[in-house]
C-alpha cells in the first residue's frame, strides 16, 4: 500500500458509512410512515384511546335510566279479561275534556284541561307525573285530608283542585274505568313500593327564594310561544280540548291543586318542559325552574277554599302557601322560599 492509496481507501470507507446512514434514515422514515398509514398506531397512543372509552359518558339523566319502571306494554291490554275498561280510562285520561270538559258528552265538569296534560302520555312518561305507583301506594294516609284515602278521593283531589271541577261518584262507569286504567298500570309493581320515576321529580332547594321577576325572563325566552302572552294557551278548532293548556287565567287550575305548590311545578317543568325535555335530557336549569315557577303561581288564577284540609297544620309542606303554620315563617317565605330554613326547622 502506498501513500497515496491510504487516504482514497479511508475517502472510499467514509463515503460508504455515508451511504448506509442516509439508507438507513430513509428506510426508518419509510417504515413510520408505512406504518402510520396502514393503521399500526403507537401503543402509548392506543393505551390512551381505550382508557377514555372506558370513561362513563357525561349524562345529564335526572335519574339512571336503568332503574326507571315503564308500563306494561299497551299492544297485550286485549288479553285482560276487562281490557274495555281499561282502554275507556286511558282514553278518559288522554281526553277528558271531551267528556268531562265544558262540553263534555258525558258530563260537565271540569275546566277544559286533560289529565294528560300534567300526567304525560296517559300517566306513563318517567317523572312526567306518571301512575304507576298508584296501585301499590294507595290507599294511604294523605297529610292534607287527614285520614286515609283511596285511588276515587284521590282522582277526585285532582277534579276538583287541578280540574277546578267536581267530584265524580264512585261508582260511574267513567270513575271504575280510570281506575282499572291505573291499576292495569301499576299491576307489577309490589304493594308499598314507589316506582323509580313515578310522580315529580325533586328539584334541588336554593339558597335564595324563587324569583318571579327572573321567572318572566324564562317565560318569555322558553314557553311564551307554546303556552302565550296571556298564559291562556291555544284552544283545538273543536273546543274539544287544548293544544297548549292555559298556564294561569280562569281556565287554569286552582290555587289548591298540586302544581301551585312551586316545588311541584318546578318539578314537572324541570323534567318535561319546553315541551320535548325529558328527565335523560332536561332544558331548564334548576334557577330557571323555580323562577319561572314562582312567576307563574305569582299570576291570577282560581280560588276556591276546602276548609277541611290539613286538620293537623303542621303537617303542611314547606311550600304550602297559606297559613296558619306550625312555624313562625312568613306566608311569602312558604311560598317561594329560601326553603332551606324552613326544612331546617321541620326537622323534629
Ligand atoms: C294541572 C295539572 C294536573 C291535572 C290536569 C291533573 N293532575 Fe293529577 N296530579 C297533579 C299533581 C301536581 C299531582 C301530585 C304529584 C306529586 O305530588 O308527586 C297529581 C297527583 C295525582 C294522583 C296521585 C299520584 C300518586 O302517585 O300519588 C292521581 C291518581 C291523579 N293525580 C289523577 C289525576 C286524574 C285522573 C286527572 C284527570 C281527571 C288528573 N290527575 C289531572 C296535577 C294534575
Ligand atoms: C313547544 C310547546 C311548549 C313549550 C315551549 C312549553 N310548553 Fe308547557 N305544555 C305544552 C303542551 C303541549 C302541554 C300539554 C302536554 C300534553 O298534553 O301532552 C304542556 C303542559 C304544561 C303544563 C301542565 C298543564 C297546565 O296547563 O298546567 C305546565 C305547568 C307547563 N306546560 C309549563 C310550561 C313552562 C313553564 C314552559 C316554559 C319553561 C313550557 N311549558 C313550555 C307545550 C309547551
Amino acid at each position: 500500500m502506498n501513500k497515496i492509496a491510504k487516504p482514497i481507501l479511508q475517502l472510499f470507507n467514509l463515503t460508504l458509512s455515508l451511504v448506509g446512514l442516509v439508507t438507513f434514515l430513509i428506510l426508518g422514515v419509510g417504515l413510520i410512515l408505512y406504518l402510520d398509514v396502514v393503521g399500526v398506531k403507537n401503543p402509548i397512543e392506543e393505551k390512551a384511546l381505550v382508557k377514555s372509552a372506558t370513561e362513563p359518558v357525561k349524562s345529564n339523566a335526572l335519574i339512571d335510566p336503568a332503574e326507571v319502571w315503564t308500563a306494561p306494554d299497551w299492544a297485550k291490554v286485549d288479553s285482560e279479561p276487562n281490557a274495555d275498561e281499561i282502554k275507556y280510562g286511558k282514553e278518559l285520561i288522554a281526553n277528558t275534556a271531551e267528556y268531562l270538559g265544558p262540553n263534555g258528552k258525558v258530563k260537565k265538569i271540569s275546566n277544559g284541561l286533560n289529565c294528560q296534560n300534567c300526567h304525560l302520555q296517559a300517566g306513563t312518561a318517567p317523572l312526567g307525573n306518571n301512575y304507576l305507583g298508584v296501585a301499590s301506594t294507595y290507599p294511604k294516609v294523605r297529610g292534607r285530608s287527614g285520614h286515609s284515602e283511596d285511588v276515587v278521593m284521590r282522582i277526585n283531589g285532582c277534579f276538583q283542585r287541578s280540574l277546578n271541577g267536581e267530584s265524580l261518584p264512585k261508582n260511574s262507569k267513567e270513575m271504575k274505568a280510570m281506575v282499572a286504567y291505573m291499576n292495569w298500570l301499576g299491576q307489577a309493581v309490589p304493594k308499598g313500593q314507589k316506582p323509580t320515576g313515578a310522580g315529580i321529580y325533586e328539584v334541588p332547594v336554593l339558597d335564595r327564594a324563587a324569583d318571579p321577576i327572573l321567572g318572566k325572563v324564562v317565560y318569555q325566552k322558553q314557553c311564551v310561544t307554546c303556552h302565550g302572552e296571556d298564559g291562556q294557551g291555544m284552544m283545538k278548532a273543536d273546543q274539544t280540548g287544548y293544544i297548549y293548556p292555559p298556564l294561569w287565567g280562569a281556565n287554569s287550575y286552582n290555587q289548591r291543586a298540586g302544581l301551585f305548590r312551586i316545588s311541584k311545578f318546578a318539578g314537572y317543568v324541570k323534567a318535561n318542559m319546553p315541551f320535548g325535555a325529558t328527565y335523560e335530557n332536561p332544558i331548564l336549569t334548576d334557577e330557571e325552574a323555580w323562577d319561572v315557577a314562582a312567576y307563574v303561581n305569582s299570576l291570577q288564577r282560581p280560588d276556591r277554599d276546602f276548609p277541611d284540609d290539613w286538620p293537623d297544620i303542621s303537617k303542611k309542606p314547606m311550600d304550602h302557601p297559606f297559613g296558619p303554620y306550625a312555624d313562625e315563617f312568613s306566608e311569602n317565605q312558604h311560598k317561594y322560599g329560601p326553603f332551606k330554613e324552613i326544612i331546617a326547622a321541620q326537622k323534629p
